[in-house]
């Protein structure tokens, strides 16, 4: 295994931000795997399927196509909300288990971000950091990322989606949303990207250093 960087957290935290600054880097490969469960909710709803329909879900991902997360759709806020819902279920967890473990193995290392990296994916990452910011911060965040895609909505709603999602990804049984006990904690609330980016670099450089 090389060296994994595990960045989890909340839904517009800024880990995507801070885990693809660290893989430019340190030129290693970055996953989002957020994108795997857009990519099943998303697929899931096209197909006119029912998200709660856990067999359904987990047949998606099993047959997953990865150049479907390169499409703009698993992008909006329909697909994070469908993505949360098709997370729940063990099934589609670990349907994706193995594609996430492989990637995490190249050498000499990669960046991975999600809920649960540093916690199932993988536990013996050397760097793991959970990142998180207030919810109003990070709905302001996503609000402004939404409108930049084109897509008409109200801050208010991207908070109240923020914070049921919070909950639904805390709530769940299987590989709840979590700080990993090893994992240090970053905070993007009152931070600018490059000042996040300088401190999620400061927290990688002492676990390249033990
Ligand atoms: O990170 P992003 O907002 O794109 O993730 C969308 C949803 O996918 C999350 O709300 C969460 O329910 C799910 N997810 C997960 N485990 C991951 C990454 C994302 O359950 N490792």
């Amino acid at each position: 295994m090389g060296f994994v960087i595990a960045v989890d957290g909340p839904a517009a935290s800024g880990k995507g931000t801070v885990a693809s600054r660290l893989a430019a880097h340190y030129g290693y490969p970055y996953l989002d795997t957020g994108l795997l469960y857009r990519a099943v909710g998303w697929r899931l709803q096209t197909n006119r399927g029912d998200l709660g329909d856990a067999a359904a879900a987990e047949a998606i991902a099993r047959a997953l196509d990865v150049s479907e997360l390169e499409m703009p759709e698993v992008r909006t806020r329909a697909a994070g909300e469908a993505a949360s819902r098709v997370a729940v279920h063990p099934g589609v967890r670990a349907a994706l288990l193995d594609l996430q473990r492989q990637f995490a193995a190249q050498e000499p290392g990669s960046v991975l971000d999600g809920r649960d990296i540093g916690t199932v994916i993988a536990p013996a990452a050397q760097a793991k950091l959970f990142v998180t910011a207030r919810p109003e911060v990070r709905a302001e965040r996503r609000w402004k990322q939404l409108c930049g895609q084109g897509e008409t909505v109200a801050f208010e709603d991207v908070l109240a989606d923020i914070r049921i999602r919070d909950e639904r990804d805390s709530g769940r049984a299987s590989a709840p949303l979590t700080q990993a006990a090893d994992a240090v904690l970053l905070d993007t609330s009152h931070l600018t990207i490059e000042a996040a980016f300088d401190a999620a670099r400061r927290i990688v450089e002492a676990a390249r250093a033990k």
